[in-house]
């Protein structure tokens, strides 16, 4: 990053000459780290709706374009050419692998997807009700308590391997996670299937029966694991980078980013999106759906729309929705009442001044669902699913973080708005 340009800041009377770091590609970012320490102030950005956390190789998102690239692909490329284990590959080592590294790659991450086998006992202690996402977030918390040779975060060989068996795990135990809510034995993995292939196999095979995977279903699950694999600096990768921050191991940060990404604001929203695709249930009630979503005084809000980055679409939406006539058609379901509704409703939402004027589109949470629920999974499987998919982009921006000879302990500032300093009164004299 080159710094060439400055920006002045004119404070109680003085100049303060800010440095002004060019990305490769984005805005420009004023680089404030001295500003406390010079000027006595602190900056104010709640959401962080203009604070960059950190400097990142991994992910670019142009929102104003629709454009989101890995490493400098971009996402449709990607989508169509690629598969899930190369993109991960490229997350995590910068470039696309060769033959060999990627064979190397895949057979290392395939040899990691049986998890402790004390951990099946350890699933036990939960209710046999609880949402598969509450499940996640205890188990791979818990990897640090079965893994113990792969928390030493200074060790580089300890980081590589926590990585390896996370991508290879976390599918393991969305699966068992699952199936421990249907009471249905759990399903070991298989190492000839591949990753995709082998998710499907542990979350819908059981032991009574033989079960095939078909691959145009295996190819569309494996695209939605690429398209949810990364987003820069969302809620949950900063919550796994601030986690790591204080040097937490990577069971724990991953365990944190999981449960961010439960929010119905954030990850959560595929769900959200589906249940209230389903309640509106026919095109007609569109509109008074509509109305809720612009009326100031109720909380309703159209889920699956909308996005901190992208004003002009998301570009993971149009593969999804894409996606979702391809697999609809696979497996025979015409006229699907859900699939109906998503399309009249970005229809007429697209031409609603509300929307338009606000930039708000269908993000990567509007067809997923649809998808997924076409496969045969529950809604509340649909955030599980994200995690799975997003793990490997936490890895790769905590990797990245614990690599940078920068890295601080994450410590933002506040805007004290509370009571002045008072002296504490006695029970009786209050
Ligand atoms: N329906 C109706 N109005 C909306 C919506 C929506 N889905 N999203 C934003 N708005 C309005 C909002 O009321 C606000 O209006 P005003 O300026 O009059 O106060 C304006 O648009 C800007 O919204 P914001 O909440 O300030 O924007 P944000 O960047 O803080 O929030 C968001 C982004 C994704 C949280 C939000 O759009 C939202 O809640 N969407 C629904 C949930 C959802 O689909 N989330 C998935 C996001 S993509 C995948 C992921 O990140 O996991």
């Amino acid at each position: 990053m080159a710094e060439e340009k400055t920006a002045r800041l004119h404070l109680a009377g003085k100049d303060y000459d800010l440095a002004v770091l060019s990305p490769t590609a984005g805005p420009d970012v004023v680089d404030i780290r001295k500003l406390y320490s010079e000027a006595d102030v602190f900056t104010y950005d709640p959401g962080f709706t203009s604070t960059a956390s950190c400097d990142s190789t991994i992910t670019y998102i142009d929102g104003d374009k629709g454009e989101l690239w890995y490493r400098g692909y971009p996402i449709e490329q990607l989508a169509s050419e690629s598969h899930y284990l190369e993109v991960c590959y490229l997350l995590l080592y910068g470039e696309l692998p060769n033959k060999d590294q990627l064979v190397d790659f895949e057979t290392r991450i395939t040899r990691h997807t049986m998890v402790h086998e004390q951990m099946h006992y350890f699933f036990r202690g939960f209710r046999r009700d609880s949402h598969p996402m509450a499940t996640m977030v205890g188990v791979v918390g818990a990897m640090s308590a079965f893994y113990h040779d792969s928390i030493d975060i200074n060790d580089p060989v300890q980081r590589e391997i926590a990585s390896i068996r996370l991508i290879a795990k976390v599918p393991t135990i969305a699966a068992m996670a699952y199936k421990y809510s249907l009471g249905q034995p759990f399903v070991y993995p298989r190492n000839e299937l591949d990753y995709a292939s082998n998710f499907l196999h542990m979350c819908f095979s059981v032991p009574a029966e033989p079960y095939h995977v078909d691959p145009a279903l295996s190819r569309a699950m494996d695209r939605i694991f690429t398209l949810h694999a990364d987003h820069e600096q969302n809620a949950s990768t900063s919550t796994v980078r601030l986690a790591g921050s204080s040097g937490a191991n990577p069971f724990a940060c991953i365990a944190a980013g999981i449960a961010c990404l439960w929010g119905p604001a954030h990850g959560g929203a595929n769900q959200a999106c589906l249940e209230m695709l389903r309640e509106i249930g026919s095109v007609e009630r569109i509109p008074e759906f509509l109305a809720r979503a612009k009326d100031k005084n109720d909380p309703f809000r159209l889920m699956g729309f909308g996005h901190r980055v992208y004003k002009n679409f998301d570009p993971r939406a149009k593969v999804m929705k894409e996606s979702a006539d391809e697999v609809l058609d696979l497996l025979g379901v015409h006229n699907n009442p859900t699939l109906q509704v998503a399309k009249e409703l970005e229809r007429i939402a697209l031409e609603d001044e509300y929307f338009v004027s606000k930039k708000l589109y269908p993000n990567v949470d509007f067809y997923s669902g649809i998808i997924l629920e076409a496969m045969g999974f529950p809604t509340s499987m649909f955030t599980p699913i994200f995690a799975l998919s997003r793990t490997v982009g936490w890895i790769s921006q905590w990797k990245e973080m614990i690599a940078d000879p920068q890295n601080k302990i994450g410590r933002p500032r506040q805007l004290y708005v509370g009571s002045p300093r008072r002296d504490y009164k006695p029970l009786d004299a209050r």
